[in-house]
């Protein structure tokens, strides 16, 4: 009888400990795309478009990770500058490109609000209409300093869609997720992107999304909304354990 009530009580306090522990873990990240990444300290994953639009005071110089360098790589023609983190990850993927045979130039990179505004207003007046190849002031990621256009030496003077079938297209479209950067404006995703396919915008965002967004045919809109409805699932989680860690501890 003794031996029962004790082998009872035992069992007792085994749950309450393991309940106790469950209680105290946090929920595990599941998603594929490590938290720390997502919750992106170097503000690389901001969605930008004509639904989120950036001010015209961005980005801010007075803080370092925004300061924007002069790039000091083959170039069409011009000056151009960048964000210090897509300068050197352009760099090496420049130098990967010489390594397969290819030489690649930056057409475009850093546009302010201005310049954007200009651009497009210039574009909707040659053609008679916008056709979606010029982002409106504030939708433009060239003013995140993230951007970068990239073509071959032929299609310096007018970039088009026939780039992507070219070998240097191919191998950018193929090889630049290594390099932690998004062909941003795939085909026949334009009614997400709201722009037409452009196979020359890379669009850095660090390696381990940009590999995790190609493999899965995702484009920026579709990542953002993916990985917030993770993020957001799991502060509730964290919440929740938060909360039952705090009445276990007032029982
Ligand atoms: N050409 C791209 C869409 C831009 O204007 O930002
Ligand atoms: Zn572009």
């Amino acid at each position: 009888m003794k031996r029962s009530i004790l082998a009872c009580a035992l069992i007792l306090l085994s749950c309450i400990l393991l309940s106790g522990a469950c209680a105290l873990a946090d929920p595990e990240w599941m998603y594929p795309v490590s938290l720390e990444t997502l919750r992106d300290p170097q503000d690389v994953l901001r969605l930008v478009n004509r639904d989120h639009l950036l001010d015209a005071s961005y980005p801010d110089q007075d803080i370092e990770m925004y300061r924007l360098v002069d790039v000091t790589l083959p170039v069409t023609k011009g000056s151009h500058c960048l964000r210090q983190v897509a300068h050197d990850a352009l760099a090496e993927l420049f130098a990967a490109a010489e390594r397969a045979g290819y030489s690649l130039y930056v057409g475009s990179s850093y546009r302010n609000y201005r310049t954007q505004e200009v651009i497009h207003y210039n574009r909707v007046k040659r053609m008679g209409y916008d056709d979606g190849y010029s982002q409106i002031a504030g939708a433009s990621e060239h003013q995140m300093g993230l951007a970068a256009d990239v073509v071959s030496w032929a299609y310096k003077d007018s970039f088009q869609e026939s780039f992507g079938e070219t070998l240097e297209g191919i191998w950018l479209r193929e090889n630049c997720a290594n390099y932690g950067f998004i062909l941003r404006y795939p085909q026949e995703k334009e009614q997400i992107t709201g722009v037409q396919y452009e196979p020359w915008h890379l669009r850095y965002v660090g390696r381990e999304a940009a590999l995790y967004m190609t493999l899965n045919d995702l484009t920026l809109e579709e990542f953002t909304e993916e990985y917030q409805a993770a993020l957001s699932r799991y502060e509730r989680e964290l919440e929740a354990g938060q909360a039952q860690r705090e009445a276990s501890v007032s029982l």
